[in-house]
């Protein structure tokens, strides 16, 4: 299984994103996660379709989209043709998951299913055949530099135990209040992709600390 880490831009320099997307490709970082809120399905709203072209036209690092938007259908394609390798849709939101997942899957990205804190695992198994990664929101969707919720291990471990019964090999993503500290939590549950903002982009050295991520998350390689 392969180890890897999504750094958020959400907490990245809006006014230096070049930088900060530099910082991560010669970090070797192999993903970036992109935080798209629409102000209604959360309460906040960040960027949308162009700056996801502009950073498309800046790196070829994979772009791990999460589309915090009530209605996904609307949107899918604009994000798709934008640049999106990965576009996550939230299963609380509107519209039918499967056609949309299968829509992501028609148009060449790779489709993902995003549930919140209170929604259990158990609701999206019989997505699994649609979509390459789950993503377990770790804190409530809107804002970065919240506290990671314990409880939500417990659809990240439902979704290991299912991947193994059942023979599987989606990705398990993890957002929200990751940082240094408590990164092996969700590493031991399961998951395998790490999303973290506020403790890369905010740290003082940023490339240290993706360095710090990277050497805890080896030790999960090694031992696959
Ligand atoms: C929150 C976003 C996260 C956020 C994570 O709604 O989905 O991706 O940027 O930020 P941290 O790592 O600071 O919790
Ligand atoms: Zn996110």
């Amino acid at each position: 299984m392969k180890y890897i880490l999504s750094p958020s831009l959400l907490s990245a320099d809006f006014t230096r994103l070049e930088r900060d997307i530099r910082i991560c490709e010669d970090n070797n970082v192999p993903y970036l996660h992109v935080d798209v809120m629409d102000g209604h399905f959360v309460p906040n709203i960040s960027i949308g379709v162009p700056v996801v072209k502009s950073i498309r036209q800046c790196t070829d690092l994979v772009l791990d989209v999460h589309l915090m938007i009530s209605q996904p259908e609307r949107y899918i394609e604009a994000f798709a043709e934008a640049g999106s390798d990965i576009i996550n849709i939230h299963y609380e939101a509107e519209g039918d998951k499967k056609s949309l997942l299968k829509k992501i899957r028609a148009m060449g990205r790779s489709p993902a299913i995003t549930i919140k804190p209170d929604t259990s695992y158990t609701e999206v198994l019989d997505l699994c055949e649609y979509v390459d990664m789950f993503l377990v929101m770790s804190v409530e969707p809107g804002f970065g530099g919240q506290s990671f919720i314990e409880k939500t291990l417990k659809n990240v471990e439902g979704l290991a135990q299912y991947r193994a019964k059942n023979n599987l090999s989606y990705d398990i993503e993890i957002d929200g209040g990751i940082n240094a500290s408590n990164l092996t939590k969700p590493l031991d549950a399961g998951a395998n992709v790490i999303v973290a903002g506020s403790a890369i982009f905010g740290a003082e050295d940023t490339a240290a600390e993706i360095q710090k991520f990277k050497e805890i998350m080896s030790r999960y390689e090694v031992n696959l």
